[in-house]
Order: structure tokens, then C-alpha cells, then sequence
């Protein structure tokens, strides 16, 4: 059965299939598959459990609850064995986060579907589904868009998943944040230079969990250098868009005035994040009820 751990695994044609049956199901149609899943969290999460949960209900799977702090887990029980007890006792498919980067490749023996809601600084598949649907449904494509990613590049499990998604798609992609934060990517640290004419600009979260940003700049330098203040949201073209998987900080990434500016779309990707995950359980469980 399919699992859904990397964008890089999709090619263009399965995305657009998933986000034509996104696009389905917000307009009502009913799910066609049947099966019992259980969320896994193992670091914190609010939209990505929650829109699961939201989809799973939509799509009248089974949805067995799964508390890591009342679980074996705390007697020192592995992933794998953990996953494999779901599997024993007739789970259909898990959806994961995890802290640790690729956690998956030791699941590869599991018979069950493996949806990833994150790992580490690795990928974030679903919230690069439901950010290119996002995208797709303001413009009609994405081939030819202009994006500017901007911030925490390097530890940022969506802009990873999200460069190789949309590029692969036709759009052209930049990146702007401190060259710490470069990673492996080929950045600027202007955002001035992009702001004129980028279609979509996509805010990161500063990940003050994995890394000590206050060791670097205070939160209204961070704001003033690469936020985007309301300055720069006036220099946007009258067509584009802001965008933040969110969790937001507000002053920081994003003046708190524009979070729910006209031209923001922030809260319009966590409801299209449902109908994203409901077509990503349909795509892993069909067959498997
Ligand atoms: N965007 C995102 O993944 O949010 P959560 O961490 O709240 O799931």
C-alpha cells in the first residue's frame, strides 16, 4: 500500500490527482474508503492533528486515540514494535510525527499505510499538499508562479518539502533568511528584492525549539530585516498572497496586523488542509478496508 513520507516520492501527476480530489471533497463528495487509523504524535502539533482528526471523522474512518504519555512508549517501547502492535491488532494506517529525521525507513517492513505529519527537519508532505492546493486554487496553476520562501530555510521540514514539490511544478522559487540559515540552498538576505513582484510569499516560523535564534537577532531585528512589515506588504503586487504553515510569531515573521490582511491566506491553508489530508488517507487506505 502506498505510504506518504516525502514529497520527493510523488510525481506530478499523483499531486495534481490529489489536489483535483481535494477539490472534491470541500465539495462535498463522500469518501469512498473504510478503515481504522491511529495519529501518532511524538512532538507537538495543533493543525496537523487536528485536520487529521477532522478528515479521518469527515471520512467516517475508525480513529483509535493514542496518548504517548499513557503508552508503552514511556517503558522504552520502539517506534517500529509500536507501529507493529497497530498493525497486529488491525490498524489500517498511522499518521506520524516525529523528531527524528526519517524515522520511516525502519517501518519499511510494515504492512500498514504510513502517512508522515513530520519528521524533524525532514519533510512535511501534507502541509506541502494543502500550501500547493492553497496556491493552485488562488492562480488556476502553479507553473510560472513566482515564490519567495522566506526565513528558517535550513531547519524548515516545509521548505524542503515544499522546493522540491514546487518546482518540480513549473514555479520559480526563491529563498531569503540569514546565511546561517542557508543550508544546502542558494539564498539572498534581501527580501526587498523580491517583495515587487513575487506572487506568493511564504512565511516561515522562526523554530526557536531547534536552534537559539535570540542568539542571533533580537525579535524586531528579525521582523525589520526579513518580516514582512506592512511596509513591504504595500510594495506586493494587487494579485499575490501571503502565506504561514503557522504556528505564526506574530511581530516577527509577520506584522500582526497583516496575519489576517485581506491578501493573507493563512487561515484559508489550515482549512484546506482537511480536504488535503482527506484525499492523502484516501490515496494510503484504498484497498486496504
Ligand atoms: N503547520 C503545522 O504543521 O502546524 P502544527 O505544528 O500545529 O501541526
Amino acid at each position: 500500500m502506498p505510504n506518504l513520507v516525502a514529497m520527493n516520492d510523488l510525481d506530478n501527476k499523483t499531486i495534481m490527482h490529489l489536489l483535483e480530489r481535494a477539490g472534491e471533497y470541500q465539495r462535498g463528495e463522500r469518501a469512498p474508503v473504510a478503515g481504522t487509523v491511529v495519529n501518532l504524535f511524538f512532538e507537538p502539533s495543533t493543525r496537523t492533528k487536528m485536520s487529521f482528526e477532522m478528515a479521518e471523522h469527515k471520512m467516517g474512518l475508525t480513529v483509535l486515540q493514542f496518548d504517548t504519555a499513557f503508552s508503552s512508549v514511556l517503558k522504552g517501547e520502539t517506534l517500529y514494535d509500536t507501529v507493529k502492535t497497530l498493525e497486529a491488532i488491525g490498524v489500517s494506517g498511522v499518521v506520524i510525527r516525529h523528531e527524528e529525521e526519517e524515522y520511516y525507513k525502519e517501518l519499511e517492513n510494515c504492512k500498514l499505510s504510513v502517512i508522515n505529519g513530520g519528521d524533524g527537519s525532514g519533510q512535511h508532505p501534507t502541509q506541502s499538499l494543502l500550501d500547493l492546493f492553497t496556491i493552485y486554487q488562488e492562480f488556476g496553476k502553479i507553473e510560472g508562479l513566482h515564490i519567495t520562501i522566506v526565513g528558517d530555510i535550513a531547519h524548515s521540514r516545509v521548505a524542503k518539502s515544499n522546493a522540491a514539490a514546487l518546482k518540480m511544478l513549473g514555479a520559480h522559487v526563491s529563498f531569503v533568511c540569514p546565511e546561517v540559515w542557508s543550508g544546502d540552498y542558494e539564498t539572498s538576505e534581501n527580501i526587498d528584492d523580491y517583495i515587487e513582484y513575487t506572487d506568493v510569499v511564504m512565511l516561515l516560523r522562526v523554530q526557536h525549539e531547534r536552534h537559539a535564534v535570540s542568539a542571533l537577532f533580537s525579535k524586531a531585528d528579525y521582523h525589520k530585516q526579513f518580516g514582512l512589515t506592512e511596509e513591504r506588504e504595500r510594495k506586493m503586487k494587487p494579485s499575490a498572497i501571503i502565506m504561514h504553515p503557522a504556528p505564526i510569531n506574530r511581530g516577527v515573521e509577520i506584522a500582526d496586523s497583516l496575519v489576517e490582511c485581506e491578501r493573507s491566506r493563512i487561515f484559508k491553508q489550515m482549512a484546506n488542509g482537511v480536504f488535503v489530508r482527506m484525499a492523502v488517507l484516501e490515496y494510503a487506505l484504498k484497498g486496504r478496508e
